[in-house]
């Protein structure tokens, strides 16, 4: 069976998160810009990266690599082109998370967000820990449930309907827990009321040095 996330084209998936009522792509950008702010990483993983939001934000003249990972190859089709100035210093990766094992070591920031409701949160997190650098800096985004608002927001974009049988928030306490199986240490957490009404919860972990 195809993973659902490969039959949604990106205009409906950028249109829906671009919606008044959504409206998810700036918070998560702004997530990013403060991920590369407070650590500078020179090694960049983002997981479930779509077309490439928040990559604007990064000085790639301080950077050695961003790989930008992701199931949907017309989405990373759109960040190549976007991006295009910087590919040298860019590598996408068409990958299932859940199945694929690309080679990635030494990264100082892995920045996961809103991915790991679509994927095995252990398999991941797993992979996440043995490409981390040590010292290297996880950042999820995990969207809290939020009692008068469905997981997914009723959309005009038909595809998106597609997420349903996919789509499961994940509990706050499983990440944490996980990421101290896998040896990462819990750095901080932070809750983010968006216009929705709709609730992130950022989460930081550093592998030990
Ligand atoms: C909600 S979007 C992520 C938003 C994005 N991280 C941001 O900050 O704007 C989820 C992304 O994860 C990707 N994805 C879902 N399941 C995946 C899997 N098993 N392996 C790789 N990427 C996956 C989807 O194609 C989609 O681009």
């Amino acid at each position: 069976m195809k993973n659902p996330w490969t039959e949604i084209p990106a205009e409906d998936y950028e249109g829906h998160m671009k919606l008044p009522e959504v409206h998810q792509l700036e918070p998560l950008r702004e997530i990013f810009k403060k991920a590369l702010e407070k650590y500078g990483p020179r090694r960049i993983a983002i997981l479930g990266c779509a077309t490439g939001n928040g990559i604007e934000a990064v000085e790639f003249s301080k950077l050695e690599k961003l790989y930008a990972l992701d199931i949907n190859p017309g989405y990373l089709e759109i960040l190549r082109k976007r991006h295009a100035a910087n590919l040298s210093k860019i590598e996408t990766m068409e990958c299932d998370l859940n199945t694929d094992g690309p080679d990635l070591s030494g990264i100082h920031l892995i920045f996961a967000a809103l991915i790991f409701e679509y994927v095995d949160v252990k398999i991941v997190t797993e992979k996440i820990a043995r490409w981390l650098a040590p010292g290297g800096i996880l950042v999820a985004v995990l969207q809290l449930p939020c009692e008068k608002i469905p997981e997914i927001s009723p959309s005009p974009y038909k595809s998106i309907g597609k997420l349903a049988t996919l789509m499961k928030l994940v509990a706050p306490e499983e990440m944490e827990g996980l990421a101290a199986e896998n040896g990462l240490g819990f750095q901080g957490k932070r809750t983010r009321k968006l216009d929705s009404g709709k609730e992130f919860l950022e989460l930081s972990f550093r592998k030990p040095a």
